[in-house]
């Protein structure tokens, strides 16, 4: 993590300025430093504003400069957040196909993902969740926090260009991490998301030097005092283990939600890109996991167009995506990355973009139907928000998140950082909404 540096760029309005700060403060957190100049970044962000950034000449100037800069250091990671970027979406990789990420408004923990996870892999437009996105809306420190666990990833998935770019896996010692977690509790934070490129594969490395396992570390964090929600991305579907889902169902600070990418439904397609499980041992999982924590929260990404991938492959996806329910999905276009496995197979087997862009929206319709049907059993409960800060739709109501990682958007009063019950009233494939019911005080 040492060394490496960014450098943003802020075009347009207050929100913008505001959310660039969130950004840099996520930045630092996850031990980058900011670079003085453009050319000296290993990360260059660009937070552009309104739709009228499309005639600002000035912007797509900047963007040439980026382009150049990408040429001489293709390693560099160009990244387009902000509003133009969410008018282009997919567009933004046509038309400037040196952007690495581009990513809407408030979607800025989808960055930190991107940045520490798998997703670094990926050219990937994480899509705008409304107003009422998972961003924090106070500066990360104050009460939530990412802890990278490991970096590297000694998987060889086909398509994904990490193991070339960050080598072998390599963990965090566990009492480095437990001493972390304590200085970040004592700072105020109560929210910890641990990120790695394979979680569950944590600590194998330090194994002969007596290091925790990662369902060894969850439970150590767990007894951290002041810490009451941990989070964590991404596990990989073949190393997802009992041990791990026994933490959840045990201990009250790890979050009932499981992120578990599938990548795609057909085994045909799983092998070529390396994923070592068939669909039948990931439904399998997704099973386990129901055993475990019945009420969990599944989130997955998906890659269409795989080269090979048939429509008969792809329905087989959609299979699995209505066949489990996941709570949300990322969902990708297959894009070759330099060096990778999968950019040098036969371009026979590539698929037409067209017919790419056409499944992904399958895909999105599916994903949104069952997240929408899913997310009603929270209708009439009762459910306990960490709250983020006001709603981005309507500042007279506030915002925050579940353990299960549903984004609501509430009535009333109490102040980012703090726990508090709100009754659901309705729920949409993305937010819940409700109202604050206080704890039985007497009045
Ligand atoms: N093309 C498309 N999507 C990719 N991802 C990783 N590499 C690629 C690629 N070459 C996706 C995977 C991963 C997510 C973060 O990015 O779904 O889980
Ligand atoms: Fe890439 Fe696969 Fe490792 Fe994830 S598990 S970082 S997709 S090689």
């Amino acid at each position: 993590m040492s060394g490496r540096s960014y450098h943003v760029t802020t075009f347009g309005c207050q929100m913008n300025e505001h959310d660039s700060e969130r950004m840099q403060g996520m930045l630092a957190s996850l031990g980058y430093e900011e670079a003085p100049q453009r050319d000296g970044a290993d990360v260059i962000l660009f937070n552009t504003c309104s739709i009228r950034e499309t005639a600002d000449s000035r912007l797509v100037a900047h963007l040439g400069e980026a382009k150049r800069l990408k040429r001489e250091q293709p390693e560099r990671i160009i990244g387009v957040g902000g509003c133009w970027a969410q008018s282009l979406k997919d567009e933004v990789f046509e038309r400037f196909p040196f952007v690495d990420v581009a990513f809407g408004p408030g979607q800025i923990h989808k960055l930190a993902e991107f940045l520490t996870s798998d997703s670094i892999t990926a050219q990937g437009f994480f899509d705008f969740e409304g107003f009422a996105g998972h961003l924090p809306a106070k500066r990360v420190r104050e009460f939530q926090a990412w802890v990278q666990i490991s970096q590297g990833c000694n998987c060889n998935c086909s398509y994904c260009i990490v193991p070339s770019t960050r080598g072998r896996e390599q963990s965090r010692p566990d009492t480095e991490l437990i001493a972390e977690c304590e200085r970040l509790a004592c700072d105020g934070v109560r929210e910890v998301t641990l990120l790695g490129q394979n979680v569950n594969s944590y600590g194998r490395d330090l194994r002969a030097a007596g290091n925790r396992s990662f369902a060894e570390l969850l439970r150590a964090i767990d007894r951290v005092d002041g810490i009451e929600r941990i989070r964590y991305t991404s596990p990989h579907p073949k190393d997802m283990r009992e041990d791990v889902l026994a933490v959840h169902a045990e201990c009250g600070a790890v979050c009932e939600h499981i992120h578990l990418p599938l990548q795609a439904g057909s085994t045909r397609i799983l092998k070529a890109m390396r994923r070592t499980y068939s669909r039948e041992r990931y439904l399998d999982r997704v099973d386990l996991i129901r055993r475990y924590v019945p009420d969990a929260a599944i989130t997955t990404d998906i890659i269409v167009g795989f080269p090979g991938e048939s429509e008969a492959d792809f329905a087989e996806t959609l299979e699995v995506v209505d066949e489990v329910g996941y709570d949300s999905a990322f969902t990708f276009i297959f894009s070759p990355r330099r060096g990778t496995e999968a950019a040098g197979f036969d371009p026979e087997l590539l698929v037409p973009h067209p017919v790419k862009v056409e499944r992904i929206g399958r895909l999105v319709t599916l994903v949104q139907r069952r997240a929408a049907e899913r997310a009603q059993r929270f209708v009439g409960r009762r459910v306990e928000v960490l709250v983020e800060g006001q709603s981005r739709t309507d500042e007279t109501r506030l915002r925050g998140r579940t353990a299960h990682n549903k984004t609501v958007n509430f009535e009333g009063t109490a102040a980012p950082g703090e726990f508090v019950q709100v009754e659901i009233e309705s729920a949409t494939s993305t937010t819940l909404a409700g109202s604050e019911r206080l704890l039985s005080r007497a009045v």
